[in-house]
């Protein structure tokens, strides 16, 4: 039955915890993929109470900041120290019962709909057609964990002969793209396996992370157990990612973030687990075998939604043999990207925002250069004086090896990359450090085979947008410089097992 399906699934997924990943570093997924979970992040907005109260209060609401200011070093240890002290009471409580509070969660959520997409539109210039199903996979991670914490209650350790440790403190470090969703689901992963939890909002996105944080205390997570803290200082937020008291980080950000928190904590021998979801340089791949009406529509969401500001973005499309050469697919493209409405959140018709703040360094550099071989096909344009609206950019002869083929520039420029073959495309999807999402659009079977057990990427999108992983059906994650840590992927049946430690029963942890 399914009690039993579901127990056998679990025993597979965790038994070799300390051998390494125990998911697939690639996840296939072609639609339809699995049942959909409960709530729907792909959808369009859910409520139209939500588009009309946004429309009002998108410009006018002040976030209600309420994080805790650290100033110094020794306001550090007091968080840390408050952390571990609430820990062991919220660790004894069983699985259920931190399930039930985790599905309360997901009620807040759903009643403060309303002011997420609000402040996700007013802080981060998220459009509400995106903000909304934000807030919906934020609702399925609270779900899909809460059911992580009865598994870890109920699977029998003793007969496993292996005994979860939980981390004592988890630091949760997300980044501002996705301001409500990604910290939502890492708090509630922590706390679903037992852990208290300290969270430092990203920081042009302080409100969205405090406004979701307030729904989980709603809910009945003490504040101890869930700390919301921010601070201007470089050097106390270094203090708070090498502390020694917190075991786990989940980091969510740019490689270079990556990086410098492991820099950071080198000289920490046996701490702590960092799992990390980083960078990405996602391609999508067009054959002559492909529906060009579906391609175009899912190319054009996955490189421009959100501004092009998605870790899973699409920034390339690779076009194979006679699709580089179609009239047809061109002429689509170009009216499909033209077609797109630029615009602030505040305008419900606007289909493609401003980005987080004026174009600097990389995504500068693609908006204004050419290389060699390239040519715009849309040329981005800067829109009005704030320095954030700018129309699309479509850019055609990306070269192998160039500046925009290894790059991840994080904003709204898709390049165009041609080739003869299949193999050659994959060849330029993998040729790049990263390894998080990518795509194939084409309605031939042996080509999907092919491209399935080639593509070095995390999340292996078949005839479908490659952004907008959903809860338990997409679980997401990349390998390569995409990746730090055991490899788990959010939303998959792994992640929560993996934030703590498992040893065989009777050995100390
Ligand atoms: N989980 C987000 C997506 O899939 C980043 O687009």
């Amino acid at each position: 039955g399914a009690m039993a399906d579901q127990e056998r699934r679990f025993r597979d997924s965790v038994g070799d915890l300390a051998a390494g990943p125990t998911e697939p570093r690639r996840t296939a997924h072609r639609p339809p993929a699995g049942p959909r979970f409960t709530n729907t992040t792909d959808s369009d907005p859910a409520l139209p109470e939500t588009r009309a109260w946004a429309a009002d209060a998108v410009a006018t609401t002040p976030p209600a900041l309420t994080s805790r200011m650290l100033g110094s070093a020794a306001e550090v240890d007091d968080v840390v120290a408050t952390g571990r002290d609430a820990q062991p009471v919220w660790a004894a409580r069983p699985g259920r019962e931190r399930a039930a509070v985790l599905r309360r969660a997901a009620d807040e959520l759903e009643a403060r709909r309303g002011a997420l997409v609000t402040v996700m539109a007013a802080e981060g210039g998220k459009t509400v057609a995106e903000a909304d199903p934000e807030v919906s996979e934020a609702i399925d991670f609270a779900r899909y964990y809460a059911d992580r914490a009865e598994e870890l209650d109920g699977r029998g350790l003793l007969t496993d002969g292996a005994v979860f440790t939980p981390p004592v403190l988890t630091l949760v470090t997300p980044p501002w793209n996705f301001p409500v969703a990604i910290p939502t689901g890492g708090v509630l992963a922590a706390l679903a396996a037992g852990s208290a939890v300290v969270i430092k909002p990203a920081h042009p996105v302080p409100g969205c992370t405090e406004t979701a944080m307030a729904a989980l205390h709603a809910a009945g997570v003490p504040g101890d157990v869930l700390q919301v803290v921010r601070t201007d200082e470089r050097e106390v937020g270094r203090a708070l990612v090498s502390h020694e008291g917190v075991d786990t980080v989940i980091l969510t950000g740019a490689a270079e973030t990556a990086e410098m928190f492991a820099s950071w904590r080198t000289g920490r021998p046996g701490g702590p687990r960092v799992l990390g979801e980083t960078s990405g340089k996602n391609s999508l791949v067009i054959t002559p075998a492909a529906d060009y009406d579906l391609a175009v529509a899912d190319l054009v969401r996955s490189a421009f939604g959100h501004a092009g500001q998605k870790c899973s973005a699409a920034s390339l499309v690779i076009l194979v043999g006679s699709a580089g050469r179609s009239e047809r697919l061109h002429r689509q493209l170009v009216d499909a990207v033209t077609s797109l409405r630029v615009g602030w959140p505040t305008d419900l018709g606007t289909t493609m925002g401003p980005v987080i703040e004026p174009p600097t360094g990389k995504l500068h550099r693609a908006q204004t250069t050419l290389d060699a071989g390239e040519s715009w096909l849309v040329e981005p344009r800067s829109l009005d004086d704030t320095g954030r609206l700018w129309s699309p950019g479509l850019k055609d002869g990306v070269a192998a090896g160039s500046f925009f083929h290894q790059t991840e520039c994080f904003g709204p420029v898709l390049g165009i990359m041609r080739v003869e073959t299949l193999a050659e495309a994959v060849e330029l999807q993998n040729a790049t450090a990263y390894g998080l999402t990518g795509g194939l659009h084409s309605l031939d079977e042996t080509e999907i085979e092919y491209w399935l057990d080639h593509v070095e990427v995390g999340n292996a999108y078949v005839n479908r947008h490659i952004t907008g992983a959903i809860v338990q059906r997409q679980p997401f994650g990349g390998w390569k410089a995409s990746a730090m840590g055991p490899g788990a992927k959010a939303g998959g049946p792994n992640y929560v097992a993996e934030l703590g430690t498992w040893a065989p029963d009777g050995v100390p942890t």
